[in-house]
């Protein structure tokens, strides 16, 4: 399976998000990464589906939009109509989860479930059959540049050897304080995508920070 680089755009300069995209998309980046909060679900406030559908038409990289807002369900349609490739929520904001990611799916997005450090993998047992790809948190949600929790490469672990065993196709996907000094570890636990913010939009020089991750998983 191919490894995937995916620079959340959080972390980038809004006053000049094409030029930042520009940047990451140099490095041959193969997603980007939209962080999607509602002050509820997490402490903090971001962007919706207008800042998105910009996004979509200035980049033709697949959009991987990470919803952590109450009541997802309400949104779906707005989110893949704005442009979304990937469309994930979390475990922990919807009730009918098999629903809802059904319905993702129909509106013709790959379906993506997120579980917090807190949150069993087996929460997900009766739904890894039918999703395109499992988020794991290493941070709590909300804010970018935090420390990344160890605990995380237990559950990715688990995530794989799960897949193995079932046959499932579902994608593994780590997000938060993903670096230079454990992504290697993350690509041996089994992460095929790699959210990374900070560590690439704080950089002085982005696309070769984006460089050096994209060559540490290939
Ligand atoms: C955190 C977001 C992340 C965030 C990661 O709630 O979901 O995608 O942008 O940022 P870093 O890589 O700085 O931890
Ligand atoms: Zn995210």
């Amino acid at each position: 399976m191919k490894k995937m680089l995916a620079p959340s755009i959080l972390a980038a300069n809004f006053i000049n998000l094409e030029k930042e995209i520009r940047k990451v998309e140099m490095a041959g980046v193969d997603l980007i990464h939209c962080d999607v909060m509602d002050g509820k679900f997490v402490p903090n406030i971001t962007f919706g589906p207008i800042v998105i559908n910009a996004v979509k038409k200035i980049t033709r990289l697949p959009l991987d939009v990470h919803l952590m807002i109450e009541t997802p369900d309400d949104f779906l349609d707005d989110f893949v109509k704005a442009g979304a490739n990937y469309l994930t929520v979390h475990q922990e904001s919807v009730v009918h989860l098999n629903r809802t990611i059904t319905r993702i799916k129909e509106l013709g997005a790959k379906a993506g479930v997120s579980i917090n450090p807190a949150t069993p993998v087996n929460t997900l047992c009766e739904i890894l059959e039918i999703v395109d790809l499992v988020l794991v948190m290493s941070v709590n949600p909300g804010f970018g540049g935090q420390k990344f929790i160890e605990s995380s490469l237990k559950k990715i672990r688990d995530l794989k050897s799960i897949r193995e065993e079932n046959n499932y196709e579902f994608l593994i996907e780590v997000d938060g304080g993903v670096d230079t000094n454990n992504i290697t570890k993350l690509k041996n636990a089994g992460v095929d995508v790699f959210v990374a913010g900070s560590a690439i939009f704080s950089k002085d020089n982005v696309t070769a920070a984006a460089l050096e991750l994209k060559n540490m998983i290939a």
